[in-house]
């Protein structure tokens, strides 16, 4: 079958903050740059980010990117690698500035400064104090980023195609990549987007699990093309659970609500965490407080009819603080808790948030294999990639700055590295094969499985084997299940062929992206036998430097599990050695 072949010097698949920033960095520097979205890309899943974005500013206390960089580390259980997190918070400040200048509408302070929030983990004086360093627009800062970013995008000239899901990358017998393959949803035609650089910016996967706060399309496609491709995933065992999701809704309450002095409490109406985290208390990092949650739960010390959550209190904060910061949080529980919070606590669990894993990179964003040689053609940045800044645990208002730093940096490394290539490489004879084959299996499978019934079933057994508290027998039995779902998926059917725009279609593609994800994650974290950041076993509770100070990378042929050191130098200051790490 011919295919139309379209042609650009970048192709970024995903329309969130990390595409979006590399998107705007290639399209000012007059390069052919072309934004594939599988929805308007203003409904990217940075639009749900509520919280803020960490930088050093100072405007409310003293502070220092080092400061940052150790909290940072320290929150990532020292899994991180400390030169990609000297990197981003030395930019950081710059990159807020830079949002500003773009016309992102940061809160105020009374002086006119950008207003910041204490944040968990966010700390003065390496670990002294809590500090004020997450800038924020209410508790709508993804939305205004993203927005900002597309208008931005528009007015540069990039190119979107809007709807249109990617299906496979192009990889050549050199193991170069020359674009992707991708699906137009409305048509349902397959064409080439033959690209001199491609990159991945296709956000998180957090819908492999039962409860998340995640939306519907966060399906880890980029890194189920990157598996299919050959490629390595890394760290897939870290998985972060955010204290604070709507009981049974999953919907996000923002850790923006404890920052401005909202806290848990349990049935006895007791502020828990201060036991768990005497110093940092409510503003711990998140896996402490996910897990003291948990605990607080199992020991039947939960609320509500079934003792399965716990409370979130704000009603102190007072109605003008409460519409001024968190207007958005005020309406989600009206709307998915029955409850206002100006009268009320908010009823939340620890419910599935960010993959801390992901494709492994380098600074500029570039997708490296063995020993940090280089995919040629290739980035990835933003969720779905692994730089790793986050190591085993992310600090809450990280994200949105990696994305943007990152964003940037691997922009500026396409347009160097499109200006080197005068014309695009030849693309293989075979170059759809594979992917037209997986498509016409789905389409002419009879008898076959139901999408959500094996969709179910996955979010089932990630959410029974490989929750907040991973015990050995569940990961084991675990690895089994999930292979076992994965091999009824290659019997997908879509029951519904006349379904207008694909949509049942997609939704096949997707879970075999999420498979590869949920593999990929019960594998590894099955494989480590330590308790590190967001990964907690039962039979491993402590962390195990000696043996586990290492990034894990799975490969998809015979589920192969790899091992690579954790880069502890920085680029210009001194290593922040392991040490124990209490809040
Ligand atoms: O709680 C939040 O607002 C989430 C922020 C984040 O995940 O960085």
């Amino acid at each position: 079958m011919s295919l139309k072949v379209h042609q650009f010097d970048a192709v970024i698949i995903g329309g969130g903050g990390a595409g979006l920033r590399a998107s705007l960095q290639l399209a000012q520097a007059g390069v052919k740059v072309a934004v594939l979205s599988k929805v308007f890309p203003t409904r990217s899943h940075t639009v749900a980010a509520q919280g803020g974005i960490a930088a050093a500013l100072g405007n409310v206390a003293e502070d220092k990117w080092l400061w940052h960089m150790y909290d940072t580390i320290k929150g990532s259980d020292f899994l991180g690698d400390q030169d990609a997190i000297e990197f981003m918070c030395k930019n950081a400040a710059k990159a807020i500035i830079e949002l500003e200048h773009f016309g992102m509408p940061f809160d105020r302070l009374d002086n006119g400064k950008i207003f910041q929030r204490p944040f968990g983990g966010m700390t003065q004086n390496f670990g002294e104090t809590p500090i004020s360093r997450t800038c924020a627009v209410a508790d709508r800062t993804g939305h205004a980023m993203l927005h900002t970013l597309y208008q931005r995008n528009i007015q540069a000239n990039t190119q979107f195609f809007v709807e249109w899901f990617a299906l496979d990358l192009i990889r050549d017998s050199e193991g170069d990549v020359l674009g992707v393959i991708a699906l137009e949803i409305e048509t349902g035609e397959v064409h080439i987007m033959q690209a001199k650089t491609t990159l991945l910016a296709t956000g998180g996967a957090g819908r492999i699990f039962q409860a998340s706060t995640n939306a519907f399309i966060n399906t880890g496609d980029g890194l189920g093309m990157a598996a299919r491709a050959g490629l390595p995933l890394q760290d897939m065992e870290f998985w972060q659970f955010h204290p604070t999701g709507v009981l049974h809704a999953g919907v996000l309450i923002t850790e923006g609500v404890r920052g401005e002095g909202g806290y848990l409490v349990n049935s006895e109406g007791e502020r828990f965490m201060e036991r768990y985290a005497p110093n940092a208390k409510d503003l711990a990092s998140r896996d402490v407080i996910a897990r003291a949650s948990a605990t607080e739960i199992k020991e039947g010390r939960g609320v509500g009819k079934n003792k399965d959550a716990v409370y979130l209190k704000l009603d102190h904060l007072g109605e003008e603080l409460i519409n001024k910061r968190l207007p958005g949080i005020r309406e989600i529980a009206k709307t998915f808790a029955n409850v206002d919070p100006i009268k009320d606590p908010i009823p939340v669990v620890p419910t599935a948030h960010y993959m801390m894993g992901g494709i492994p990179t380098n600074l500029d964003g570039q997708v490296v294999i063995n020993n940090e040689q280089v995919v040629n053609g290739l980035y990835a940045v933003g969720e779905c990639a692994c730089v790793s800044v986050h190591g085993a645990n992310r600090l809450g208002s990280n994200s949105l700055l990696d994305l943007v730093v990152f964003g940037k940096a691997a922009g500026d490394k396409m347009v160097l590295e499109i200006a080197q290539q005068k014309t695009h490489k030849p693309l293989p004879s075979d170059v759809s094969d594979a992917t037209l084959d997986r498509i016409s299996r789905l389409n002419n499978q009879q008898n076959g499985e139901n999408v959500a019934e094996v969709g179910d079933a996955m979010r089932k057994t990630m959410q029974t084997h490989c929750g907040v508290f991973r015990f050995p027998d569940l990961l084991a039995s675990g690895v089994s299940a999930i292979g076992e779902v994965a091999s009824r998926a290659q019997r997908l059917q879509i029951k519904d062929k006349s379904q207008v725009f694909n949509t049942a279609r997609v939704e096949a593609l997707e879970l075999d992206n999420l498979l590869e994800v949920a593999v990929a994650t019960m594998h590894a974290a099955n494989a480590r036998t330590e308790s590190r950041g967001a990964h907690a076993r039962e039979d491993f509770g402590e962390r195990d430097d000696k043996k586990w100070l290492k990034h894990s990378l799975f490969t998809k042929q015979n589920n192969t599990l790899t091992y690579k050191p954790v880069r502890l130098k920085p680029l210009t200051v001194e290593s922040f050695e392991p040490k124990k790490r209490v809040y």
